[in-house]
C-alpha cells in the first residue's frame, strides 16, 4: 500500500470509526424476516406494512403501498404519511423514517396500490457525527464522479434507500423464458403487497425488464445462504439478452407449474403471472399474482441489508468478525 493510500485509510478510519461496512451487506435469515417492522404513520393507528410495500423505482425513488379495497384512504391525509422502520422485538427502537409525498395510483382489481415519492428522511442507525461523515464522503464521491453508477440518484432519494434496506430484503433468482429468449438473474428490489400480490422493479436499461414484460410469467427462487455467492456470480446476466440454461454454474430443475428451469438448491419457488407493468423512470415496475408457491425445504436464505443498519446490529450484539466474513464469502467465493 502506498503512503497516500495509507493516509487516506487513516483519515477514513478517524471519520467513520467502526462503521466502514459495505453498503450492500449480505446476511442469512429465515424468511419472513422478524428483525424489522415497517409501520405506516399518519392515518390514525400505525399500520404494519412490512408485507404491503415495495420499492417501485430508483430515479425518482418511488415506493408502492398496498391497501385493501375496503380501506378508506381519505386522500387529504396522504402528504402527512411516513414510514417508520422499527426493531420488531425488544425496545422496538426507531431505526429510520421516510416522509412520503403522494405520486399516483396503479389500477388493480383487488387492491388500492398507491405510489409515493420521498419528502424527507431520518436515519437513526449511526450516531449523528458518523452519519454526517458518511454523507460528506458520499457527496464528495458523487461530485468527483468516482462512482460510475449507471443511474444517478438524488442525495435525498439515496438516503431513503439506505432506510428501505434497514428492512432485510431477500435475494431471489428470477427465471423467465419464451421462444425468443431466456434468462436467470438475481433480484432484490421487490416486496409482498397483499392478497397473493407481489411487486418487483427492474432497470429499464437492462435486458431482464424487456424479457419479463414479454413473457408475463416468472419464477422467483429463494437462495440458501450457503449458495449465496451464485447470486453475485450470475449478476452479469442482467447485461445479457438471453442465456443458455446449461451455462449456469449450478444444476437446475423444472419448476412444478410452468416447467421453467430453476436452481436445484431453491428453498422455495414462487411462480407469478404479471398483471400490470408501469414504466416509472429508471425502473419498470411489475405487479404480479402468485399462481404457485412451492416450498422445497426450510433454511437460512440470502438477504441484503444496508451497511448502516449492519453497523447498528454490530453495536447491538451481532458478531462483527463472523458477519463480515460471511458477507465477503458471498461476494467472492468461487465454485
Ligand atoms: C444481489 C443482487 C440483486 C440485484 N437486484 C436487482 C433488482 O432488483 N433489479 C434490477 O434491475 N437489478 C438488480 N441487480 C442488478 C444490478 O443492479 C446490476 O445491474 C447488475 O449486477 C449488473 O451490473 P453492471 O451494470 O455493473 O454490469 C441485482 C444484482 C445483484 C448482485
Amino acid at each position: 500500500m502506498t503512503a497516500l493510500q495509507q493516509t487516506k485509510r487513516a483519515i477514513k478510519k478517524l471519520l467513520l470509526g467502526e462503521t466502514t461496512v459495505p453498503e450492500r451487506f449480505f446476511v442469512g435469515m429465515a424468511e419472513p424476516q422478524t428483525e424489522v417492522t415497517v409501520w405506516l404513520q399518519g392515518m390514525g393507528t400505525p399500520l404494519d406494512v412490512t408485507l404491503r410495500h415495495s420499492m417501485a423505482c430508483a430515479v425518482p425513488l418511488i415506493i408502492c403501498l398496498a391497501f385493501d379495497k375496503s380501506d378508506d384512504l381519505g386522500r387529504r391525509h396522504f402528504d402527512r404519511l411516513s414510514l417508520a422502520f422499527r426493531e420488531e422485538r425488544g425496545e422496538q427502537r426507531m431505526l429510520g423514517e421516510i416522509g412520503l409525498r403522494y405520486h399516483g395510483t396503479i389500477p388493480h382489481p383487488q387492491l388500492q396500490l398507491v405510489l409515493f415519492t420521498v419528502k424527507k428522511v431520518a436515519n437513526y442507525c449511526l450516531p449523528g457525527f458518523r452519519m454526517s461523515m458518511h454523507y460528506l464522503i458520499r457527496s464528495y464521491r458523487q461530485w468527483k464522479g468516482s462512482r460510475k453508477a449507471d443511474i444517478q440518484m438524488s442525495f435525498l432519494d439515496k438516503r431513503a434507500v439506505d432506510i428501505l434496506f434497514i428492512c432485510p430484503r431477500s435475494v431471489v433468482l428470477v427465471s423467465a423464458s419464451d421462444a425468443s429468449g431466456r434468462n436467470m438473474f438475481p433480484m432484490n428490489v421487490m416486496g409482498d403487497l397483499a392478497q397473493g400480490t407481489f411487486a418487483f422493479a427492474l432497470k429499464n436499461s437492462k435486458w431482464p425488464a424487456q424479457l419479463v414484460e414479454r413473457t408475463r410469467r416468472v419464477v422467483l427462487s429463494s437462495v440458501p445462504q450457503a449458495q449465496g455467492s451464485y447470486a453475485y456470480r450470475i449478476a452479469a446476466n442482467h447485461n445479457r439478452e438471453s442465456i443458455d440454461w446449461y451455462q449456469l454454474p449450478f444444476p437446475t430443475k423444472p419448476s412444478t407449474s410452468s416447467g421453467i428451469p430453476i436452481p436445484e438448491f431453491a428453498l422455495r419457488a414462487r411462480e407469478m403471472e404479471i398483471e400490470a407493468v408501469e414504466h416509472l423512470g429508471s425502473h419498470t415496475f411489475f405487479i404480479a399474482r402468485i399462481v404457485q408457491d412451492k416450498r422445497y425445504a426450510t433454511g437460512v436464505e440470502l438477504c441484503v441489508i444496508h451497511g448502516f443498519y449492519q453497523s447498528w446490529r454490530m453495536e447491538h450484539g451481532v458478531d462483527r468478525s463472523s458477519s463480515l466474513t460471511e458477507h465477503e464469502r458471498v461476494r467472492t467465493e468461487a465454485h
